[in-house]
C-alpha cells in the first residue's frame, strides 16, 4: 500500500486522473485513492470511458460532465510510443509524415485540448496542480544519442504546450502549479519493448515518486519541466 500523502494541497482534495488505464495512470489512481487526504477521486480512460484525446468532442462532453467539481489535483497520464504498430525511428530515414503526425497528435495536442477545458475545473481559492506526463527525451537541451524522432519532438511540443499554458494561467489560477512531468523508466505495456537491459522501476514506486516530488513544489512555482525525483529538466 502507498504511504505518499499529499500535504499541500487542501485536506480532503480532489483529484482526476486522465488516462487512468494506463500502467501509470493506473498507479496513480491506487497512490491516490490510498491517501487518507484525499476526499474524491475521479477517473477518465478511452477503454472505460470512450475518453479519445484526440477527439475534442469526447474531451469537451467529458470536462462538461465535471463541471460542478473544483478539482485541487488533475493528472494527464496519456500517451503513446507505438501508435498503429508504429515505433519509435532509429534514423531520420524512417520518418513517415502520417506516423510522426500521430504522434503529436497523441502525445502534444490531445494534452493541449485536456488542458484547454480542464484548466476551467482547477480550483482557484487553494493551491492546486496540474501535471502532464511528458518525458526527458522531449529535453532538446539534454539530447546528446538522437533518434525517436517523432516522439522526442511530440513531448518538445507538450513541453512548450505545457510551458505557455502556464504563463497564461498565472493571472487566472495564481495558485496553481502546471508541470510537464519526466517519470524514468517505468515497468508498463508503453517501455516493454524496451525493456531488455534497461532498468525500470514499478510504476506504483514511479507514482508516488512523482506525487511527492509535485508535493513538494512551492505553491505557485510554475511552467515546470519536472522528474520524478524533483528535480528540474532543462527544456
Ligand atoms: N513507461 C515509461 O517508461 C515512460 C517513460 C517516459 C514517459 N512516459 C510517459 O508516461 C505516460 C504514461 O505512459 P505509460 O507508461 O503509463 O503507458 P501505457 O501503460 O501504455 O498507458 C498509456 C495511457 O494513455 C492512454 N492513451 C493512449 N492514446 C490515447 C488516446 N488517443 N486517447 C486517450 N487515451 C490514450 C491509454 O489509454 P487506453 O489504455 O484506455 O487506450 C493509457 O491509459 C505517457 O505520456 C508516456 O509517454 C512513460
Amino acid at each position: 500500500m502507498s504511504k505518499m500523502e499529499m500535504t499541500s494541497l487542501a485536506e480532503g482534495y480532489h483529484a482526476l486522473v486522465i488516462g487512468a488505464s494506463g500502467g501509470i495512470g493506473r498507479a496513480f489512481c491506487e497512490a491516490i485513492a490510498d491517501d487518507r487526504c484525499c476526499g474524491g477521486l475521479d477517473r477518465l480512460s478511452r477503454r472505460d470511458d470512450g475518453f479519445e484525446i484526440t477527439d475534442e468532442t469526447a474531451v469537451a462532453a467529458a470536462a462538461a460532465e465535471l463541471a460542478d467539481t473544483r478539482f485541487d489535483l488533475i493528472l494527464c497520464a496519456t500517451g503513446a510510443l507505438h501508435i498503429d504498430g508504429v515505433g519509435p525511428e532509429k534514423t531520420i530515414r524512417a520518418v513517415d509524415a502520417g506516423a510522426m503526425s500521430n504522434q503529436f497528435t497523441v502525445n502534444a495536442i490531445g494534452p493541449a485540448l485536456v488542458m484547454k477545458h480542464f484548466l476551467p475545473l482547477i480550483a482557484r481559492d487553494r493551491r492546486t496542480i496540474f501535471a502532464c506526463l511528458s518525458a526527458r527525451v522531449g529535453s532538446i537541451g539534454d539530447n546528446h544519442i538522437g533518434g525517436w524522432m517523432s516522439y522526442r519532438a511530440s513531448k518538445a511540443a507538450l513541453n512548450q504546450i505545457v510551458r505557455t499554458a502556464s504563463i497564461e494561467a498565472r493571472r487566472k489560477l495564481p495558485r496553481l502549479s502546471l508541470a510537464a512531468l519526466h517519470p524514468g523508466t517505468v515497468a508498463t505495456s508503453l517501455s516493454e519493448p524496451f525493456a531488455a537491459g534497461n532498468r525500470r522501476v514499478e510504476a506504483g514506486d514511479a507514482a508516488d515518486n512523482m506525487l511527492s516530488a509535485l508535493n513538494g513544489i512551492a505553491e505557485g512555482e510554475t511552467g515546470l519541466f519536472l522528474a520524478y525525483d524533483g528535480s528540474r529538466i532543462e527544456w
